[in-house]
């Protein structure tokens, strides 16, 4: 394989431990801390997790390493969606585990959970990990999003795991992947199989987050990916002062992409679902609070600008989410082999007519015919709308475009300009990480081994401080159980870790929503540029804006 000068030059960064971690192994002990509760129900999450549940949160610290010395042989999986890092957790997981003995072993399971249940992995040697240190991607062992949750796949995973000499699984993925990890965890726990199970926070979108675990890993390198493509197009239209781009970010229902993309850009609009939310805001609301700035800017002879949609917008807007649930209804079983049997888009309009509620048809009949048809044509294997696949950007430049032809009308708008839709979401998410992103992930999968050395289960790596140079960082381990409560999914009460969204009195939003008025109507662009790797730390160590406005002192 050819390789790139930056990826010549990324095999030589060494990646920042926190200090606690940095003595060498031999001087690792541990701090036990506090014994834990759920986030909430907790009689119902013990009753669930009888031998993981409640146990005490641990910090690393300086001192004689008193674990057992035993054989390792640990299996990785990579789950989920990729995001910038999951290689250097990988790399941490092996330098730790290799310095601790020669003879410990790392197994890769190929392709997602799905690679342990065919058990399908790849021995890891020095020669094979060095060609990944401090790259992007999840190619390593690739990833997958079959979920590990009933009996008989732990059945499957046990019988691997003991064929293997396995003695614990690191899972590396966001909250749903967690969350399995912790009922593997009391499966194997339970079954006395002697298999730990540890978790890794991962998923670009930020939303595993909690009062334990700051940030997940990817979030930092993909945020500041599309900052630094959403900067550049501020400065394009600054220039030609002819467009106004309305360009969508990935981050699935929550927003923070898009949050702290525009605390990186200061782009003239952007939408938080949260806020919508909780405004209880309408589609032709929204599509005016745009119009409202276009025409600001416009009548001021400052025909461009930039608008940030969330990936998750439309979940949010009640009005969408009533339309979405109707038409899932509308479509339910063999009504939609009747459906997809009508003629044209004549009769099937006929039919959606007949079968919406008239609030519900008179949002449907705002949208532009693309994002109907989309609406119809994209389901998920149960029959659902994929609310992810709308076009979201689409749909509000269509929108706003109509406002202003009516607005033009009424002469209360002069201005005259083109619009362009981008969705930037998988540009970010195999990036070279960060220097951040390299050093968290590093420290996760050197302390994630740690975990599993000190003989714990159900914990998630846990590296903290992270607003602070990495010297400062603590690193130890929390039970997964402590972030769980009881959610309704899919008709049934489930144990699940708590999604965490844009908290609206939180310090990232708070400083957006002070600023936005002079934001949205001046042009207070600014422009991140590249990730920088090699400078300064100012320039190159940089956390998020988000990460950095949570933890203000
Ligand atoms: P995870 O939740 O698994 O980390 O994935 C996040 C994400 O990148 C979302 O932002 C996006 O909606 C989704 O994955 C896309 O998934 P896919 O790669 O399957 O198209």
């Amino acid at each position: 394989m050819a390789l790139s000068p930056l990826q010549k030059a990324r095999y030589d960064y060494s990646p920042k431990l926190p200090g606690m971690l940095r003595n060498g192994i031999s001087e690792i002990s541990v701090k036990v801390g506090a014994p834990t509760e759920s986030a909430a129900d907790q009689d119902k999450i013990k009753a669930l997790f009888p031998n993981t549940y409640g146990k005490n949160e641990i910090t690393f610290q300086k001192g004689a390493n008193t674990s057992e010395a035993k054989k390792q042989v640990v299996g990785v999986i990579l789950s989920g969606g990729q995001a910038p890092g999951g290689h250097n957790v990988v790399c941490g997981l092996y330098d730790a585990l290799k310095a601790t003995s020669r003879d410990n072993v790392l197994l890769g399971f190929k392709g997602g959970p799905s690679g342990l249940l065919d058990d399908d992995y790849i021995e890891m040697t020095d020669e094979f990990i060095d060609q990944y240190r401090n790259t992007g991607g999840f190619d390593i062992i690739g990833s997958g999003r079959t979920k590990l949750e009933t009996v008989p796949q732990f059945e499957i995973a046990a019988k691997v795991c003991k064929r293997h000499g396995i003695t614990a699984i690191v899972i590396i993925g966001g909250d749903d992947s967690n969350t399995n990890a912790a009922v593997l965890a009391e499966y194997m726990a339970a079954n006395n199989t002697g298999v730990q199970v540890i978790g890794c926070p991962k998923t670009i979108d930020g939303d595993l987050k909690n009062e334990d675990i700051e940030v997940s890993f990817g979030f930092d390198t993909a945020t500041k990916t599309y900052s630094e493509l959403i900067g550049n197009i501020c400065r394009d239209c600054n220039s030609s002062k002819k467009y106004w781009h309305f360009i969508k970010v990935m981050g699935r229902s929550a927003s923070h992409v898009a949050l702290e993309c525009e605390l990186e850009t200061q782009a003239n609009i952007c939408l938080i679902g949260e806020e919508v939310a909780a405004k209880n805001q309408s589609l032709s609301e929204i599509a005016d609070q745009i119009a409202d700035a276009v025409e600001a800017r416009g009548n001021k002879g400052l025909n461009f600008g930039v608008a940030i949609i969330p990936e998750g917008i439309v979940e949010f807007i009640p009005e969408f989410r009533k339309l979405i649930d109707e038409i899932n209804e509308l479509l339910a079983g063999e009504k939609s082999d009747h459906f997809n049997a009508l003629p044209n888009w004549h009769e099937k309009y006929l039919y959606i007519d007949k079968g919406l509620s008239q609030e519900s048809m008179a949002v449907f009949d705002l949208l532009p015919t693309n994002i109907q048809l989309q609406l119809f044509l994209e389901r998920d294997p149960h029959g659902n709308v994929q609310v992810s696949l709308i076009e979201s950007e689409k749909l509000f430049a269509e929108l706003v475009k109509k406002k202003l032809d009516a607005r033009k009308e009424n002469g209360t708008y002069n201005g005259k300009c083109g619009f362009l839709t981008h969705f930037f979401g998988y540009e970010g998410r195999c990036a070279f990480p960060s220097n951040f992103d390299s050093d968290y992930c590093y420290s996760l999968g050197y302390n994630a081994f740690m975990l599993i050395q000190y003989g714990y289960t159900g914990y998630l790596s846990k590296v903290s401080n992270l607003s602070a140079p990495a010297e400062e960082w603590t690193a130890g381990g929390m039970p997964i159980t402590k972030m769980m409560n009881i959610e309704r999914r899919n008709g049934e009460d489930k144990p699940v870790i708590r999604k965490a969204l844009v908290e609206l009195d939180g310090g990232p939003f708070t400083y957006y929503a002070q600023h936005r008025d002079e934001w949205s109507v001046e042009t207070c662009f600014t422009y991140p540029g590249a990730i920088q790797y090699y400078g300064p730390a100012e320039v190159c160590d940089i956390t998020t804006r988000t990460l950095a406005l949570e933890h203000q002192k």
